[in-house]
């Protein structure tokens, strides 16, 4: 049925009130066939989703490296889950996958091997009162001329700095202690994501965009280019002004909702071929993309956000798939693969979504189709998102090699006919 619907897909008639569209594009599906390893298989390729169509959720608005649209989740758990379905993603890096599916009322399990991936998703689905959460924030003492242990001078303002580490003190404290309430994650959640930036949304001085801090001595060399000195950042005035904007347009519906999905969400910490705690044939859908090859530093990127919330990145850097070669990538997601074979339901779904890496020399989802068949997966379809470019920074070596476009490669799964 979900493949009667890819093939006959038009963009502007696709069959949900909740696309709108500004033109009148029509785009029909192409479908081409190609044999892979004695696998047959059918490749569906059309313009399903874009940001267009349906405006995502303001809650998704954590930068994370090479995370997904909302709409691509969406597209998926619409049409291949009901409510109350179990929803997974292994490599869950922001929580894109997550955060949708609560909002779509579904279960949710999330596992990332970084810590810090749960940092970001946990409290969103905990989101405090606006007011409650200004007066909690106002109590929260703010000491004078801290230092961080680490030299942040080229970051930021020596105020700003005994800011930041007043509110790290005082968050780590009551992680030690396990005292930790939704406030106090939501903060955290924030604060992680204002540290460093481009615009004086953030707590630093002009820097690279947040999901990619650089390291101290780039960043003199940035000051030292743009003629640049770290000014003044209230940082409470920022959490409160980016909680607003993640929530501007979360109803009072949805609100219940994401908590009543924390009661029963799971957030692991694993490597992702080694989730015991998920049940035998538990999860109906798992929507995921894996770390591509060693293109993206994870580790590396996340260095200040790690020193922020007490994690010691370079022993999570240890854990993080970084495949130099393809044949590596390919153990384990192998690996992978069977974990997600054996958690999956009988009729369940994986979607697999992996990028153009190098410029589209390594197609990664032809790799992925015998990982997939041999788990015990029966092979759907290779799904491609082709999306018109609107920016073209493209700062990962992740991306499409056809000028004009910006497309998602998707090997899609099931577990039984
Ligand atoms: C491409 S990102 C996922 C982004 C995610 N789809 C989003 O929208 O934010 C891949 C993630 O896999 C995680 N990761 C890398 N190796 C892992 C492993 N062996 N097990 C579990 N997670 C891993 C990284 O920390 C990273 O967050």
């Amino acid at each position: 049925m979900f493949l009667e619907y890819l093939e006959k897909f038009e963009l502007n008639n696709a069959p949900n009130t909740l696309f709108q569209f500004e033109n009148n594009i029509t785009s029909k599906t192409k479908i081409k066939t190609k044999k892979i390893n004695d696998i047959e298989a059918r490749y569906y390729i059309n313009e399903f989703w874009t940001s267009k169509q349906r405006q995502a959720s303001s809650l998704h608005e954590i930068s994370y490296r090479a995370c997904f649209k909302p709409q691509l989740p969406y597209f998926f758990i619409d049409k291949l889950t009901a409510e109350n379905d179990f929803v997974y993603d292994p490599f869950l890096g922001r929580g894109t996958t997550l955060i949708e599916s609560a909002l779509m009322n579904r279960q949710v399990i999330g596992n990332d091997i970084n810590p810090l991936s749960k940092t970001l998703a946990e409290p969103r689905l905990l989101i405090p009162e606006f007011n409650k959460l200004k007066e909690y924030l106002s109590n929260i003492p703010l000491k004078k001329g801290l230092k961080a242990g680490i030299d942040l001078s080229m970051f930021y303002h020596p105020d700003t700095e005994s800011e930041i580490v007043s509110l790290r003190n005082y968050i780590l404290t009551k992680e030690k202690n396990n005292e930790l309430n939704e406030f106090d994650k939501w903060i955290r959640m924030v604060a992680t994501n204002r540290l460093t930036g481009h615009s004086k949304g953030f707590f630093s001085v002009y820097t690279m965009p947040p999901n990619q801090a650089v390291l101290p001595e780039r960043q003199i060399k940035i000051n030292e280019k743009r003629n640049q000195k770290p000014e003044y950042r209230n940082a409470k005035e920022l959490i409160l002004r980016k909680t607003k904007s993640l929530i501007r347009n979360v109803t009072d519906i949805q609100k219940k909702r994401l908590k009543s999905r924390h009661k029963t969400a799971m957030f692991l910490n694993k490597d992702a071929r080694k989730t015991s705690e998920i049940p035998d044939s538990f999860v109906q859908l798992t929507v995921t993309s894996p770390p591509f090859l060693d293109i993206v530093q994870y580790a590396k990127d996340n260095w200040l956000r790690g020193w922020f919330n007490g994690v010691n990145i370079e022993e999570v850097e240890k854990g993080i798939t970084m495949s130099k070669t393809v044949e590596h990538w390919i153990n384990v997601m192998q690996e992978v693969f069977n974990e997600l074979y054996r958690i999956t339901k009988q009729g369940g779904y994986v979607v697999f979504e992996v990028g153009e890496v190098k410029n589209g020399k390594i197609k990664l989802e032809e790799y992925v189709i015998p990982l997939g068949t041999k788990a015990g997966f029966k092979l759907l379809g290779i799904i491609i998102n082709e999306q018109k470019f609107t920016k073209t920074a493209n700062i990962w070596g992740v991306k499409n090699n056809n000028k004009g476009t910006n497309s998602n490669r998707i090997a899609l799964f099931k577990k039984g006919d």
